[in-house]
């Protein structure tokens, strides 16, 4: 495990039967929001290591991974055996261009997220940077059923510290609520439904996007806003979205 440093588990957090979140001390090297890194275990002596993006922001020294578990998933289903004071290896460095810093300025920012994907937005909005680069800020957690809308209480804050800024909209898709936007993201923006909830346009000349987690949704999401204009973000060709994948379809 050389290249690797040694962690220690302060807390592994349970929200579901499949959701966890897993606290480390470890000293790694300044990260930037929304970027992950690597958690890795030896596993019948070989080294498992995975993709991880941190939930923390960058000030926080304690580091938190927000993660489900997998059916046969070799790397979390021992993750989520750890205890307090346990070791985990992460890498001394972190990585990915999901960061504000890859994103042009514009009056709106939409941070549409799945699942465990709301993680590296929950670690950007710890940043000054989002709330003086822009106007709104729109974070979308779309999940299968309500007890799956973790982090509530860090919403709420972010919400209390920022209510003429910030609006957090759910959407639950096999359950019906009286709060959240029952279906998938890429219909709902389809047919004006998210637009209406957060009472903001969503276009190429008032906005960027974000888009996390689901390969799916990700691409789904992004061909919707092709069709009404808006487009890949590049460096060498700034557009208007902006990805990243937990896995490969
Ligand atoms: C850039 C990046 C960042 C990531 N950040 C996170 C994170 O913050 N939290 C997290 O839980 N995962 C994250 N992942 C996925 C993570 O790296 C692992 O793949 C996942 O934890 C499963 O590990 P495993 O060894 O148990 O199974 P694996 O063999 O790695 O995965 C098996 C299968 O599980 C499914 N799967 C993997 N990840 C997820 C997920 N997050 N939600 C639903 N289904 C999934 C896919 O079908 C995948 O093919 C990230 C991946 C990438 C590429
Ligand atoms: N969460 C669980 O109960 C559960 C149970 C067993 C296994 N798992 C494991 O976890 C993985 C699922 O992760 P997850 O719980 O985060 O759920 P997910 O399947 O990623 O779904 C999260 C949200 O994304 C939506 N979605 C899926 N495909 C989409 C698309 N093409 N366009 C737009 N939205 C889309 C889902 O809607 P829909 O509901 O309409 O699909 C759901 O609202 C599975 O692959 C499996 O490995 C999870």
């Amino acid at each position: 495990m050389g290249k690797w440093v040694e962690g220690k588990v302060v807390n592994l957090r349970q929200w579901t039967e499949e959701l966890y979140s897993v606290q480390l001390e470890a000293k790694i090297a300044p990260f930037t929001a929304g970027q992950f890194t690597r958690l890795a275990m030896e596993i019948d002596g070989e080294v498992v290591a995975r993709p991880y993006s941190f939930v923390n922001g960058p000030d926080n020294s304690v580091h938190e991974f927000y993660f489900i578990t997998v059916k046969d998933g070799p790397l979390t289903g021992k993750l989520i055996k750890l205890k307090p004071g346990d070791p985990l290896f992460i890498a001394p460095n972190s990585a990915g261009f999901f960061v504000l810093d890859e994103i042009p300025d514009a009056q709106t920012l939409w941070m549409l997220s799945t699942g465990t994907a709301i993680g590296p937005f929950l670690s950007i909005l710890t940043t000054r940077d989002a709330w003086q680069r822009y106007q709104n800020i729109v974070l979308v957690h779309a999940v299968r059923t309500v007890e799956e809308l973790a982090y509530s209480d860090e919403i709420r804050q972010q919400l209390d510290q920022h209510p003429d800024q910030l609006q957090f909209i759910p959407f639950v898709s096999r359950e019906a609520t009286d709060f959240a936007i029952k279906g998938r993201v890429p219909a709902a923006i389809e047919n004006g439904q998210l637009e209406e909830r957060a009472g903001l346009k969503l276009s190429a000349d008032n906005s960027q996007v974000m888009i996390c987690g689901n390969p799916a949704m990700v691409r789904d999401t992004q061909s919707v806003l092709e069709a009404r204009g808006l487009k890949k973000n590049k460096r060498r060709d700034p557009g208007q979205i902006t990805t990243e994948q937990y896995w490969k379809e």
